[in-house]
Protein backbone atom coordinates (compact mmCIF):
# COMPACT_ATOMS: atom_id res chain seq x y z
CA UNK A 1 0.00 0.00 0.00
CA UNK A 2 1.13 3.57 -1.21
CA UNK A 3 1.96 6.04 1.50
CA UNK A 4 -0.46 8.51 -0.19
CA UNK A 5 -4.05 7.54 0.57
CA UNK A 6 -7.00 8.54 -1.38
CA UNK A 7 -9.56 10.09 0.65
CA UNK A 8 -12.72 11.17 0.56
CA UNK A 9 -14.02 14.08 3.59
CA UNK A 10 -17.76 14.91 3.54
CA UNK A 11 -18.52 18.60 4.66
CA UNK A 12 -15.06 19.60 3.54
CA UNK A 13 -16.41 23.36 1.96
CA UNK A 14 -15.82 25.30 5.27
CA UNK A 15 -15.03 24.17 8.91
CA UNK A 16 -13.50 20.71 10.77
CA UNK A 17 -13.92 19.18 7.51
CA UNK A 18 -11.98 22.06 5.52
CA UNK A 19 -9.09 22.14 8.19
CA UNK A 20 -8.90 17.95 8.14
CA UNK A 21 -8.64 18.40 3.92
CA UNK A 22 -6.20 20.85 4.08
CA UNK A 23 -3.81 18.85 6.76
CA UNK A 24 -4.12 15.61 4.54
CA UNK A 25 -3.04 17.35 1.31
CA UNK A 26 -0.40 19.19 2.80
CA UNK A 27 0.56 15.69 3.90
CA UNK A 28 1.03 14.41 0.82
CA UNK A 29 -2.24 12.85 0.46
CA UNK A 30 -4.69 12.89 -2.57
CA UNK A 31 -8.24 14.34 -1.54
CA UNK A 32 -11.85 14.89 -2.55
CA UNK A 33 -14.00 17.42 -1.56
CA UNK A 34 -17.58 18.02 -1.23
CA UNK A 35 -20.26 20.00 0.27
CA UNK A 36 -23.24 22.02 -0.72
CA UNK A 37 -21.64 25.23 -1.65
CA UNK A 38 -19.47 25.30 -4.79
CA UNK A 39 -17.84 28.69 -4.08
CA UNK A 40 -16.24 27.56 -1.44
CA UNK A 41 -15.38 24.42 -2.44
CA UNK A 42 -13.76 25.46 -5.88
CA UNK A 43 -11.58 28.08 -4.05
CA UNK A 44 -10.35 25.23 -1.58
CA UNK A 45 -9.95 22.89 -3.74
CA UNK A 46 -7.64 25.13 -5.99
CA UNK A 47 -5.39 26.04 -2.78
CA UNK A 48 -4.90 22.88 -1.46
CA UNK A 49 -4.59 21.47 -4.47
CA UNK A 50 -7.30 18.55 -4.14
CA UNK A 51 -8.25 16.25 -6.54
CA UNK A 52 -11.59 16.95 -7.15
CA UNK A 53 -14.91 18.36 -5.75
CA UNK A 54 -18.65 17.96 -5.93
CA UNK A 55 -20.88 19.89 -4.79
CA UNK A 56 -24.64 18.66 -3.49
CA UNK A 57 -27.10 17.86 -1.04
CA UNK A 58 -26.06 14.44 0.98
CA UNK A 59 -29.32 13.79 2.46
CA UNK A 60 -30.79 14.11 -1.64
CA UNK A 61 -31.43 10.38 -2.43
CA UNK A 62 -29.46 9.72 -5.24
CA UNK A 63 -26.65 11.92 -4.05
CA UNK A 64 -24.55 9.56 -2.36
CA UNK A 65 -24.18 6.98 -5.31
CA UNK A 66 -23.12 9.98 -7.81
CA UNK A 67 -20.31 11.35 -5.21
CA UNK A 68 -18.85 8.09 -4.84
CA UNK A 69 -18.76 7.49 -8.82
CA UNK A 70 -17.06 11.00 -9.26
CA UNK A 71 -14.72 9.93 -6.18
CA UNK A 72 -13.46 7.12 -7.41
CA UNK A 73 -13.11 8.44 -10.86
CA UNK A 74 -10.73 11.11 -9.58
CA UNK A 75 -9.08 9.09 -7.33
CA UNK A 76 -9.37 5.69 -8.79
CA UNK A 77 -10.28 3.93 -5.55
CA UNK A 78 -10.99 5.19 -2.09
CA UNK A 79 -8.23 4.39 0.64
CA UNK A 80 -10.22 6.76 3.46
CA UNK A 81 -13.91 7.80 4.34
CA UNK A 82 -14.19 10.44 6.63
CA UNK A 83 -17.36 10.96 7.26
CA UNK A 84 -17.56 14.92 8.52
CA UNK A 85 -20.75 16.25 7.61
CA UNK A 86 -23.59 17.10 9.79
CA UNK A 87 -25.80 19.97 11.37
CA UNK A 88 -26.56 20.58 14.76
CA UNK A 89 -30.03 20.81 15.78
CA UNK A 90 -30.91 22.75 18.96
CA UNK A 91 -35.01 21.59 19.42
CA UNK A 92 -36.71 20.81 22.83
CA UNK A 93 -38.08 17.52 21.93
CA UNK A 94 -41.91 18.65 21.83
CA UNK A 95 -41.00 21.06 19.71
CA UNK A 96 -39.14 18.73 17.38
CA UNK A 97 -41.07 18.51 13.79
CA UNK A 98 -41.37 15.34 11.64
CA UNK A 99 -39.20 17.42 8.58
CA UNK A 100 -36.65 17.63 11.51
CA UNK A 101 -36.19 14.01 12.70
CA UNK A 102 -36.03 12.73 8.77
CA UNK A 103 -33.18 15.61 7.98
CA UNK A 104 -31.23 15.40 11.20
CA UNK A 105 -30.67 11.65 11.41
CA UNK A 106 -30.19 11.45 7.35
CA UNK A 107 -27.70 13.67 7.49
CA UNK A 108 -25.98 12.87 10.51
CA UNK A 109 -26.39 9.09 10.41
CA UNK A 110 -27.56 7.62 7.31
CA UNK A 111 -26.03 8.79 5.03
CA UNK A 112 -22.21 8.02 6.83
CA UNK A 113 -24.42 4.53 6.86
CA UNK A 114 -24.18 4.42 3.20
CA UNK A 115 -21.42 6.16 1.91
CA UNK A 116 -19.70 3.16 3.79
CA UNK A 117 -21.95 0.44 2.23
CA UNK A 118 -20.26 2.25 -0.90
CA UNK A 119 -16.71 2.35 0.29
CA UNK A 120 -16.62 -0.87 1.84
CA UNK A 121 -16.07 -2.92 -1.26
CA UNK A 122 -12.93 -1.32 -2.43
CA UNK A 123 -11.61 -1.39 0.83
CA UNK A 124 -11.88 -5.26 1.24
CA UNK A 125 -10.73 -5.96 -2.00
CA UNK A 126 -7.57 -4.02 -1.44
CA UNK A 127 -7.29 -5.08 2.29
CA UNK A 128 -6.47 -1.56 3.45
CA UNK A 129 -9.08 0.87 4.55
CA UNK A 130 -9.78 3.58 7.07
CA UNK A 131 -13.22 4.77 8.10
CA UNK A 132 -13.40 8.11 10.52
CA UNK A 133 -16.78 8.99 11.42
CA UNK A 134 -16.97 12.45 13.25
CA UNK A 135 -19.37 11.91 16.04
CA UNK A 136 -19.91 14.55 18.80
CA UNK A 137 -19.35 14.81 22.32
CA UNK A 138 -23.07 14.92 22.62
CA UNK A 139 -23.09 11.24 20.83
CA UNK A 140 -21.23 10.01 23.63
CA UNK A 141 -22.70 11.83 26.81
CA UNK A 142 -26.00 13.14 26.01
CA UNK A 143 -27.00 16.74 25.61
CA UNK A 144 -30.34 18.56 26.65
CA UNK A 145 -32.57 19.99 24.13
CA UNK A 146 -30.23 18.03 21.68
CA UNK A 147 -31.42 14.81 21.79
CA UNK A 148 -31.91 14.02 17.95
CA UNK A 149 -28.32 15.30 17.09
CA UNK A 150 -27.52 13.43 19.92
CA UNK A 151 -29.60 10.27 18.55
CA UNK A 152 -27.88 10.60 15.82
CA UNK A 153 -24.62 11.00 17.19
CA UNK A 154 -24.73 8.02 19.11
CA UNK A 155 -25.37 5.91 16.45
CA UNK A 156 -22.25 6.59 15.17
CA UNK A 157 -20.66 4.74 18.14
CA UNK A 158 -22.66 1.80 17.60
CA UNK A 159 -22.07 2.25 13.96
CA UNK A 160 -18.63 2.20 14.56
CA UNK A 161 -17.96 -0.56 16.58
CA UNK A 162 -20.07 -3.32 14.83
CA UNK A 163 -18.02 -2.34 11.81
CA UNK A 164 -15.10 -2.22 13.45
CA UNK A 165 -15.48 -5.89 14.56
CA UNK A 166 -17.09 -6.91 10.72
CA UNK A 167 -14.28 -5.22 8.81
CA UNK A 168 -11.14 -6.30 11.48
CA UNK A 169 -10.07 -9.18 9.68
CA UNK A 170 -9.68 -6.84 6.37
CA UNK A 171 -7.08 -4.30 7.56
CA UNK A 172 -9.89 -1.61 7.61
CA UNK A 173 -10.31 0.57 10.96
CA UNK A 174 -13.41 2.36 11.89
CA UNK A 175 -13.45 4.97 14.79
CA UNK A 176 -15.06 7.91 15.94
CA UNK A 177 -13.79 11.14 16.79
CA UNK A 178 -16.05 12.65 19.53
CA UNK A 179 -15.52 16.88 19.25
CA UNK A 180 -16.81 19.19 22.31
CA UNK A 181 -17.12 22.82 21.51
CA UNK A 182 -14.97 23.48 18.63
CA UNK A 183 -15.10 27.73 16.89
CA UNK A 184 -16.65 27.01 13.67
CA UNK A 185 -19.94 28.23 11.45
CA UNK A 186 -21.96 25.62 13.43
CA UNK A 187 -21.02 26.93 16.75
CA UNK A 188 -21.18 30.71 15.70
CA UNK A 189 -24.73 29.67 14.73
CA UNK A 190 -25.56 28.46 17.91
CA UNK A 191 -24.44 31.32 19.57
CA UNK A 192 -26.29 34.01 17.25
CA UNK A 193 -29.27 32.30 17.53
CA UNK A 194 -29.11 32.42 21.16
CA UNK A 195 -29.31 28.54 21.90
CA UNK A 196 -26.17 28.72 23.65
CA UNK A 197 -24.65 31.36 25.35
CA UNK A 198 -21.08 31.60 24.61
CA UNK A 199 -19.36 32.55 27.78
CA UNK A 200 -21.34 29.94 29.91
CA UNK A 201 -20.60 27.20 27.54
CA UNK A 202 -16.78 28.16 28.02
CA UNK A 203 -17.52 28.27 32.06
CA UNK A 204 -18.13 24.64 31.71
CA UNK A 205 -15.30 23.08 29.59
CA UNK A 206 -12.64 22.28 31.94
CA UNK A 207 -10.01 23.33 30.50
CA UNK A 208 -12.05 26.64 29.35
CA UNK A 209 -11.64 26.83 25.80
CA UNK A 210 -12.84 25.75 22.42
CA UNK A 211 -11.53 22.91 20.74
CA UNK A 212 -9.42 24.15 17.60
CA UNK A 213 -10.09 22.64 14.43
CA UNK A 214 -6.59 21.48 13.44
CA UNK A 215 -6.79 19.33 16.42
CA UNK A 216 -9.61 17.08 15.09
CA UNK A 217 -7.34 17.49 11.93
CA UNK A 218 -4.36 15.95 13.54
CA UNK A 219 -6.01 13.37 15.21
CA UNK A 220 -7.36 11.78 11.56
CA UNK A 221 -4.08 12.51 10.12
CA UNK A 222 -2.61 9.78 12.70
CA UNK A 223 -5.77 7.66 12.48
CA UNK A 224 -4.87 7.02 8.93
CA UNK A 225 -1.11 6.39 9.48
CA UNK A 226 -0.13 2.45 9.64
CA UNK A 227 1.04 3.62 13.12
CA UNK A 228 -2.78 3.88 14.14
CA UNK A 229 -3.38 0.33 12.53
CA UNK A 230 -4.10 -1.31 16.41
CA UNK A 231 -6.67 1.37 17.04
CA UNK A 232 -10.21 0.30 15.90
CA UNK A 233 -13.68 0.74 17.07
CA UNK A 234 -12.32 3.76 19.32
CA UNK A 235 -14.93 6.22 20.72
CA UNK A 236 -12.43 9.15 21.18
CA UNK A 237 -13.35 12.22 22.61
CA UNK A 238 -11.61 15.45 21.97
CA UNK A 239 -13.41 17.72 23.66
CA UNK A 240 -11.13 19.62 26.57
CA UNK A 241 -12.34 17.37 28.95
CA UNK A 242 -16.27 18.41 28.60
CA UNK A 243 -17.29 14.90 28.44
CA UNK A 244 -16.39 14.45 32.13
CA UNK A 245 -18.97 16.27 33.37
N1 LIG B 1 -18.39 22.78 15.74
C1 LIG B 1 -18.58 22.05 16.84
O1 LIG B 1 -18.57 22.55 17.97
C2 LIG B 1 -18.80 20.56 16.73
C3 LIG B 1 -18.83 19.80 17.90
C4 LIG B 1 -19.03 18.44 17.84
C5 LIG B 1 -19.19 17.84 16.61
N2 LIG B 1 -19.16 18.56 15.48
C6 LIG B 1 -19.36 17.85 14.22
O2 LIG B 1 -18.30 18.12 13.34
C7 LIG B 1 -18.75 18.04 11.99
C8 LIG B 1 -18.33 19.30 11.24
O3 LIG B 1 -18.92 20.41 11.89
P1 LIG B 1 -18.42 21.92 11.72
O4 LIG B 1 -18.36 22.50 13.06
O5 LIG B 1 -17.23 21.99 10.83
O6 LIG B 1 -19.71 22.53 11.00
P2 LIG B 1 -19.85 23.58 9.82
O7 LIG B 1 -18.79 24.61 9.91
O8 LIG B 1 -21.28 23.98 9.86
O9 LIG B 1 -19.58 22.69 8.52
C9 LIG B 1 -20.46 21.65 8.18
C10 LIG B 1 -20.05 21.04 6.87
O10 LIG B 1 -21.04 20.04 6.52
C11 LIG B 1 -21.61 20.38 5.26
N3 LIG B 1 -23.03 20.04 5.21
C12 LIG B 1 -23.98 20.38 6.12
N4 LIG B 1 -25.18 19.92 5.70
C13 LIG B 1 -24.97 19.29 4.51
C14 LIG B 1 -25.81 18.64 3.58
N5 LIG B 1 -27.13 18.53 3.78
N6 LIG B 1 -25.26 18.10 2.48
C15 LIG B 1 -23.94 18.21 2.25
N7 LIG B 1 -23.08 18.82 3.09
C16 LIG B 1 -23.60 19.37 4.20
C17 LIG B 1 -21.42 21.88 5.11
O11 LIG B 1 -21.46 22.21 3.75
P3 LIG B 1 -21.99 23.64 3.19
O12 LIG B 1 -21.58 24.67 4.21
O13 LIG B 1 -21.28 23.77 1.89
O14 LIG B 1 -23.45 23.53 3.07
C18 LIG B 1 -20.04 22.06 5.74
O15 LIG B 1 -19.03 21.72 4.80
C19 LIG B 1 -20.26 17.84 12.06
O16 LIG B 1 -20.57 16.49 11.89
C20 LIG B 1 -20.61 18.30 13.47
O17 LIG B 1 -21.77 17.67 13.96
C21 LIG B 1 -18.96 19.91 15.49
Amino acid sequence: MSISKNILITGSSGGIGAKIAEKLSSSGHNVFLTGRNEERLLKLAVEIKAKGFLAGCLIEEDFPEKLLNKASKNLGHIDVLINNAGAYLWSPVEKTSKDNVKKSLSLNLRVPYELCTLVVPDMKKNKWGRIINIGSISGAVGEANASLYSAGKAGLIGLTKSLALELAEYGITVNVINPGWVKTGLTDDCIESGNIEEQEQLDMIPQKRWIEPQEIADLAKYLISDSAQGITGQSLNLCAGLSLG
